[in-house]
């Protein structure tokens, strides 16, 4: 019901309440009004009647035609209904031709004046008996006079319709008076309680909550009071019955993993490693920790049950820092877990790697326009790194039930390979990439292979819903399996695979934020290093080079906004961060080449001395660095064809505790499913882009503070310990099923046994 009805029907219903009770009363009091007013009446024309009826009467004998006479002029021109003469002794003498048979003379004494009313079938009738008196007064006997009081009936009605009509007016004065004030109150009450609501009081210190209150409309207050308390109430409830649901965090996994999980083994397994080991060129070794969002977030789980992390050794010095068994306990600096590095030749890394995985699968998933490239012999070298890393997780497990996370394409056949090896394990899968539908995946020769590889996975997860649904499509179309989307689960082989959406996200608070300056500094110190103007605008763009991420269509939209818009030339420049990434693939080459030609010439057609409208930076910086750009940058833009989620969206929301700064952000990302407050665009259509850039450059800053601080809230709340923790929580709840399953199977045989 919309809310004003709320307010409007209850009001209608009890004035028709109180309008229904109140008519017969004022029905009876307008009775006895009325017949008040005839008793007077009858007085008054029983008094003006005693003289020219005396007279008439005088001679009896010729007194009835001249009496009957005087009565039918008197009831012509009074509003009388009858008139009648009755004689001491109760006959009537003399009547109007109209005088009703049911009206009798009065019996009771002749010298007293007497009303009554007479209920009759045609309606009802007043009659009134009035003393006559003679001469020397005598009473000659009683002048009767009969009023119709039908038309009080008809008054009556009127009545009622009046006071309907008053009240039906009441109601509608009232209601509209409530709605609008009920309206405006709400409309305020609303926006405070979105506020509330989108976390701003959470977690404030008691003394804002009271500024808050002061702030608050008068009337409001006791409401807004109770409010603020309840939320408080549910924040310390939340909080004491189970931390993780309210901050996510390192100490929430580690809580699942202590009481859910009840400190049972995990493994992950990854192609990247948390830690690299390199040489420097003067023989010092190096420890690198790649700027991964992943090992953020499962780095927590492993130290905190000093678990193993299964992953390829490709530091130049990595082999030389291992133990005999290939162990190398991390971090450096208080070791809480080990690192299990797996060797890989030349070639392997070749046909895994360079080849299958990014060649073949990753363009195969990303719909970004690269055809994917499968050669047989790419293929066997990723069936057998699959197959060796499968081994090493046996090998390492140390229990016959650990939980294993699986991470990424590089690895869809391991999950059977190693359920084969462990079938009791819980392998949890989780897909970084999109998944296509099934006609584009289906052109990939050897797709029943990949997907039986990857229902060996107790949870298969992915970014979005949408990449859940095209895998189940897939599955249905190429294998016998069965596929229930409303428990989101594969049957396939006689085992079930959940598959599950985890969007990803990065660490809260970002630990590159601790070390940045404020917001003014950054970007004064960023515009001097880049040899920019202090007040020109800058945007930024922070990618692998990649032909997913959409540079080219970046740089073209860049263009056409100086085109369109020639008074940002010289004002706007875009910095685009690209670290070089699987270089030796000949379409990384290519696009490294073209990304270079096209912001040389768009330089060469906007530039001038001391400005460059694309700045472009092929190389790598790390997490502070780039922290530091996004706190410079009055937009960042994000411009993939495809991604599974795009952390970079994410980064520069989190970097931005100033509130200030527009996101672009192309729609075939993950993260456009949360981020709805960014500029959403499509990074083909460059018309578009370049709009969105003018939009985001000339937005005020109120606007730019309210689509900011509602990001930050969410990925506050939805950030990577989140995701981590999600997973590991239903992959406890089956654990706990499968353990009450096999122990009323176990019941079930020993009742069995007994009754043999
Ligand atoms: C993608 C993958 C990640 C990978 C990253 C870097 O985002 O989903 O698993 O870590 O690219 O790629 P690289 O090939 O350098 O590991």
């Amino acid at each position: 019901m919309p809310i004003s009805l709320r307010f409007v029907v209850p009001l209608a219903l009890a004035l028709a309440a109180i309008a229904y009770a109140i008519v017969p009363v004022v029905d009876r009091l307008t009775f006895q009004w009325f017949v008040r007013d005839l008793d007077q009446r009858g007085a008054l024309i029983a008094k003006t009647a005693q003289e020219p009826l005396s007279e008439l009467m005088r001679e009896p004998r010729a007194a009835k035609p001249r009496v009957v006479r005087y009565f039918e002029r008197i009831i012509q021109g009074e509003r009388i209904f009858a008139l009648g003469f009755c004689d001491p002794s109760g006959r009537l003498l003399y009547a109007t031709s109209t005088f009703p048979g049911a009206v009798h003379c009065n019996s009771g004494p002749v010298n007293a004046e007497r009303n009554i009313v007479l209920q009759l079938s045609d309606g009802p009738l007043h009659v009134s008996y009035n003393p006559i008196s003679g001469e020397g007064g005598a009473i000659l006997g009683q002048l009767v006079i009969v009023h119709d009081m039908s038309f009080v009936q008809r008054r009556s009605a009127d009545t009622k319709k009046y006071v309907f009509y008053l009240f039906a007016g009441i109601a509608t004065v009232v209601a509209l008076i409530t709605v609008i004030i009920a309206e405006i109150s709400w409309r305020g009450w609303v926006a405070g309680l979105k506020v509330l609501l989108q976390g701003q009081t959470l977690l404030r210190s008691p003394e804002s909550l009271r500024q808050d209150l002061r702030n608050t409309a008068p009337e409001l207050r006791p409401i807004a009071k109770d409010l603020q308390a309840l939320v408080r109430d549910l924040e310390v409830e939340r909080q004491s019955r189970d931390e993780s649901q309210t901050l996510w965090g390192p100490e929430a996994l580690r809580r699942i993993l202590r009481q859910d999980l009840h400190g049972d083994e995990v493994l992950i397994v990854s192609n990247r490693e948390p830690y690299i080991h390199t040489r420097r060129k003067d023989n010092v070794i190096e420890i690198q920790r790649p700027a991964s969002g992943l090992v953020t977030a499962l780095e927590p789980i492993v130290r905190a049950c000093s678990g193993t992390w299964i992953a390829h050794g490709a530091g130049s010095a990595d082999r030389d820092t291992v133990d005999s068994h290939d162990h190398v306990m991390v971090p450096p600096e208080h070791p809480a877990y080990r690192i299990r590095r797996v060797w890989l030749s030349k070639e392997e890394e070749q046909g895994y790697y360079f080849g299958f995985a990014n060649e073949g699968l990753w363009p195969l998933c990303h719909i970004a326009h690269t055809r994917p490239v499968f050669r047989a012999e790419d293929w066997e070298h990723y069936k057998r790194v699959n197959q060796r890393f499968a081994d090493i997780v046996a090998d390492e497990a140390k229990t016959p039930d650990p939980i294993i996370l699986v991470q990424d394409y590089h690895f869809a056949l391991l999950p059977r390979m190693v359920r084969e090896r462990l079938p009791r394990a819980t392998i949890i899968t989780f897909w970084h990439i999109p998944w296509p539908n099934p006609e584009a995946f289906g052109i990939m020769p050897w797709r029943e292979e990949v997907l039986e590889g990857l229902l060996g996975s107790s949870i298969l997860g992915f970014h979005t819903q949408y990449h859940c649904n095209n895998f189940f499509d897939t599955v249905d179309r190429f294998l016998e399996a069965r596929v229930d989307r409303e428990t989101f689960s594969i049957s396939y082989g006689g085992e079930t695979t959940e598959v599950r959406r985890y969007p990803i996200s990065i660490e809260w608070p970002p630990a590159p934020l601790a070390v940045q300056v404020p917001v003014a500094e950054a970007r004064a110190r960023v515009r001097q290093r880049l040899g920019l103007p202090p007040d020109v605008r800058l945007g930024v763009g922070v990618d692998r080079l990649d032909y997913t991420k959409g540079i080219l269509e970046r740089f073209s939209a860049v263009e056409r906004l100086l085109e369109l818009e020639p008074r940002w030339v010289g004002n706007f420049a875009f910095l685009q961060v690209a670290a070089p990434s699987r270089a030796s693939i000949d379409e990384y080459q290519n696009l490294d080449a073209r990304v270079r030609a096209l912001a040389e010439r768009i330089n060469a057609r906007f530039g001038r001395p001391g400005y460059q409208p694309i700045l472009l930076k092929i190389e790598h910086h790390d997490a502070a660095q780039v922290y530091e750009l996004y706190r410079a940058a009055d937009l960042c833009y994000v411009s993939s064809l495809h991604d599974g989620m795009n952390l970079v969206a994410k980064e520069f929301v989190a970097a931005r505790d100033d509130e200030q700064g527009v996101l672009v952000l192309s729609q075939f990302t993950g993260a456009a499913r949360e981020l709805a407050e960014a500029l959403i665009v499509n990074p083909y259509d460059i018309e578009q882009s370049a709009a969105a850039m003018h939009l985001a450059l000339t937005m005020s800053p109120e606007e730019q503070r309210t689509r900011m601080r509602s990001m930050r809230n969410l990925v506050q709340e939805f950030n990577v310990y989140r995701w981590a923790g999600r997973m590991l929580i239903d992959a406890a709840r089956m654990r706990h099923r499968r353990r009450v399953l096999s122990r009323a199977r176990a019941a079930r045989r020993r009742a069995g046994g007994a009754a043999v």
